[in-house]
C-alpha cells in the first residue's frame, strides 16, 4: 500500500504535501512525489528514496501553487525507480494522478492506447490509469469528473486516486474503490489523504468516502458524486485523534512508544466495555447478530501476520470458554481455496489496518455465500469495517510502526471480551469463572507495565543476541501463537530467520537445528503444560542449546536450567498472551535497533498491504 495526499486552498500547497507524505510514510516508502499546479504548468518532483529524498530533490523551489498531490510508494508494479515514482503524467502531459491500489486490467488497456499511439514511460499500471482517462476525456470529449467517472467503470482492481489537470489548474478530484481516502474540511481549504494522520493537524472534520465515490473540490465547494453519476451526500464526521497520538512521545521509535502504550492501550479497549466490579461487559457493536454468535457451530477467523497470530490465541480462548469450534484461516488462503461456507455461518475478520486486501477479499467472499462477518478492527473508518456486518473497534490508537505490538494485545483483548460474553450468555462457564476471569482481564494493565518494567534486562540479554543468525521460539497452549508472534517481530525488524513451533513439535524435526549457535526462546510461564516445557528445555540443553526462558516471577526451577530468564507476572492461563508477548516484542526491538534496522519501516514491508 502506499499513503497518498492533496491539497486545494489558499496556502502554499508543496509545505503541506511534504508534511502529509512524512506522516504517511509508515504506509508504503520506496519512493516518493508532488505535483503542483505552477502558473497553470503541472510540476513534478519525484524520485526514489525516502520523503528526505524528495524534499532534498525539491531543495530551494519555492512554488507558489496552493493546489498539489503528493505520494509515498509501495512498489506493485514497476520496480521501485524515478521513473515508477508517482505523480505519473497523461500521455499529452495535461493531468497527474497518484494512486494508492492495482489496476488488475492495466495489461490490456496498455495494449489498446499503444495501438492508439499512446507512449508510456514508466511499468506501472498507474501511468496507464491516467492516459486511459486522457483518452476517454480527449475522444469522447468529456470533462474531466465525466472522464474520470466513465473510467472508473471500466478498470477492474483498486484504487484510491488524486488527479490534476492543467486545463483546470483549480480543480482536485478524489476517488476511491477498496482503498482508502479521507478528504478534511478546513476554511475553503481542502485536505486529502489515505488516513486521518497528516489531516488531524489542519481540521477534525472529514468525510470517509466510499467505494466507487469521487469527490470534486474547486473554488472552496466540494461534491460527490457515485460512478453511476448520482450524487452523494456523505456524512461529516468529527475525529477525534490528538496530534501527539501520532507523534513519538519521546520515544525513538514509534513501536518502542507503542510497546510501552500497551497498559494504556488494553485500558482504552476495555474502556466502557468491562467493568469486574458490577460484572458489567457490554460490546456495542455485536448487537444484531449476538445471538448468531451465541448459536454459532462452528467460528473462522480470517487475518494475516500478527493478526492471525491474534485469531490463533482467540481459537484456544474461544473453544475453551465458549465450547464452538474454531478455525483460523490465513486470508490470502481461504480467498482462493473455495472454502466450505453455509449461510449464516460465522466468520470474524482480524484486521489493525482494516485495509488488507487479503483480509477484504476473504469478507467479500464469506459475504457472497451467505455468511455473517465481523470485523475486529483498529482503526475507525476503515474499509473492513464498513464492509462487515458488525464488529467492535480496538480503540488502541494509531498504530505507526510497521510492526505490530499494541494492536495485537489489542485484538486479543477484544477477542477474551467477546468470547466472555458469548461463554457467559451461553452457561458454558460458571459465574465464579467468569467473574474471575473478568477480574483478572481488568487488571492486566497493570501486570503488563510489570512486565515491561524488565526493559532493562531485556536489552542487556538483546546485546549477546544481536548478531545471532537463527533463533527458534518455543511454545505451548495459548503461548504457542506467542512463539510464532515473538518469531514474526524479530524477523521483521531485525531480518534475523526466527521460526515458532509447539514446543512439543520440536522433537519431529526442529530439534536438527540446535546446537551452542542457536539461542532458543522458550516461553514456560507457570501453567497447564508447565513440566512438559521444563522437559523441552532440558531436550535443547542436552544438545547444547542456548536458553532464553520467559518464565513466571518467583519460578526457581527454570532459572537452575536456562542460560537466561526474564520474569513476567502471573494471571490467568487464558489471559497469559497479554503478558508472556511483552518481553518478546522488547527483545524483537533492542536486537534490530543494535543491528542498526530501520525499527519503523523496515526494508521490503509496509503497514498495511492493501494489494495481492
Ligand atoms: C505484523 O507485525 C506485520 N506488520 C503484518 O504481519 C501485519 O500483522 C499484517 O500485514 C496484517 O495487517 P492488518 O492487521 O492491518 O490486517
Ligand atoms: N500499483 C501502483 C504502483 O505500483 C500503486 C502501488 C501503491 O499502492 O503504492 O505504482
Amino acid at each position: 500500500m502506499c499513503g497518498i495526499v492533496g491539497y486545494l486552498g489558499s496556502q502554499p500547497a508543496h509545505p503541506i504535501l511534504i508534511g502529509g507524505l512524512k506522516r504517511l510514510e509508515y504506509r508504503g516508502y520506496d519512493s516518493a512525489g508532488i505535483a503542483v499546479l505552477e502558473d497553470g504548468q503541472l510540476c513534478i518532483e519525484k524520485k526514489k528514496g525516502k520523503v528526505a529524498d524528495l524534499e532534498a530533490l525539491i531543495g530551494d523551489n519555492q512554488y507558489s501553487s496552493t493546489i498539489g498531490i503528493g505520494h509515498t510508494r509501495w512498489a506493485t508494479h514497476g520496480e521501485p525507480n524515478d521513473l515508477n515514482a508517482h505523480p505519473h503524467l497523461s500521455n499529452n502531459g495535461s493531468l497527474a494522478i497518484i494512486h494508492n491500489g492495482i489496476i488488475e486490467n492495466y495489461g490490456a488497456l496498455k495494449e489498446d492506447l499503444n495501438q492508439k499511439g499512446y507512449a508510456f514511460k514508466s511499468d506501472t499500471d498507474t501511468e496507464v490509469f491516467i492516459s486511459f482517462i486522457e483518452y476517454i476525456k480527449e475522444s469522447e470529449g468529456l470533462s474531466l469528473e465525466d472522464a474520470v467517472r466513465i473510467a472508473l467503470t471500466k478498470v477492474v482492481g483498486a484504487y484510491a486516486i488524486a488527479i490534476l489537470s492543467s486545463d483546470e489548474p483549480d480543480k482536485l478530484i478524489v476517488a476511491r474503490k477498496g482503498s482508502p481516502l479521507v478528504i478534511g474540511l478546513g476554511k475553503d481549504e481542502f485536505f486529502v489523504a489515505s488516513d486521518a494522520s497528516p489531516i488531524i493537524e489542519y481540521t477534525n472534520e472529514v468525510i470517509y468516502l466510499e467505494d466507487e465515490e469521487i469527490a470534486i473540490m474547486q473554488n472552496g465547494e466540494y461534491r460527490v458524486i457515485n460512478t453511476s453519476d448520482d450524487s452523494q451526500n456523505p456524512q461529516i464526521q468529527t475525529i477525534d485523534i490528538e496530534l501527539e497520538a501520532i507523534e513519538k512521545g519521546g520515544y525513538e521509535h514509534f513501536m518502542l512508544k507503542e510497546i510501552f502504550e500497551q497498559p494504556k492501550s488494553i485500558a482504552d479497549c476495555m474502556r466502557g466495555r468491562l467493568k469486574a466490579s458490577t460484572g458489567q461487559l457490554v460490546l456495542g457493536g455485536i448487537r444484531e447478530y449476538k445471538q448468531a454468535l451465541i448459536n454459532a457451530e462452528k467460528i473462522t477467523f480470517v487475518a494475516c501476520g500478527t493478526s492471525w497470530h491474534a485469531g490463533l490465541v482467540a481459537e484456544y480462548i474461544f473453544e475453551d470458554l465458549c465450547r464452538i469450534p474454531v478455525e483460523v484461516e490465513y486470508a490470502s488462503e481461504f480467498r482462493y481455496r473455495n472454502p466450505i461456507i453455509k449461510e449464516g455461518d460465522i466468520i470474524v475478520a482480524i484486521s489493525q489496518s482494516g485495509e488488507t486486501a487479503d483480509t477484504l477479499a476473504a469478507i467479500e467472499l464469506a459475504k457472497d455465500r451467505g455468511a455473517i462477518v465481523f470485523g475486529i478492527v483498529n482503526t475507525v473508518g476503515s474499509s473492513i469495517s464498513r464492509v462487515t456486518h458488525e464488529g467492535a473497534y480496538l480503540h488502541a490508537g494509531p498504530e505507526i510502526g510497521v510492526a505490530s505490538t499494541k494492536a495485537f494485545t489489542a485484538q486479543i483483548t477484544v477477542l477474551t471480551m467477546i468470547a466472555l460474553r458469548i461463554a457467559h450468555l451461553k452457561g458454558t462457564i460458571t459465574e465464579r469463572r467468569y467473574n474471575e476471569l473478568l477480574v483478572e482481564l481488568e487488571g492486566v494493565p497493570d501486570k503488563v507495565q510489570q512486565a515491561l518494567d524488565f526493559n532493562d534486562k531485556v536489552e542487556t540479554i538483546a546485546d549477546l543476541f544481536q548478531d545471532a543468525k537463527n533463533f527458534l521460539y518455543l511454545g505451548r497452549g495459548y503461548n504457542f501463537p506467542v512463539a510464532l508472534e515473538g518469531a514474526l517481530k524479530l524477523k521483521e525488524i531485525s531480518y534475523i530467520h526466527a521460526e515458532g513451533y509447539p514446543a512439543a513439535e520440536m522433537k519431529h524435526g526442529p530439534i536438527a537445528l540446535i546446537d551452542e549457535n542457536m539461542p532458543v526462546v522458550v516461553i514456560a510461564t507457570r501453567d497447564s503444560s508447565y513440566d512438559k516445557v521444563v522437559s523441552n528445555i532440558q531436550e535443547v540443553k542436552a544438545r547444547k542449546g542456548v536458553v532464553i526462558a520467559i518464565v513466571t516471577e518467583g519460578d526457581v526451577l527454570i532459572p537452575k536450567m536456562a542460560d537466561f530468564t526474564i520474569e513476567v507476572p502471573s494471571t490467568h492461563e487464558a489471559l497469559m498472551p497479554l503478558i508472556s508477548v511483552i518481553p518478546l516484542q522488547l527483545l524483537s526491538y533492542h536486537i534490530a535497533v543494535m543491528r542498526g534496522a530501520n525499527v519503523d519501516q523496515p526494508r521490503n514491508l509496509a503497514k498495511s498491504v492493501t494489494v495481492e
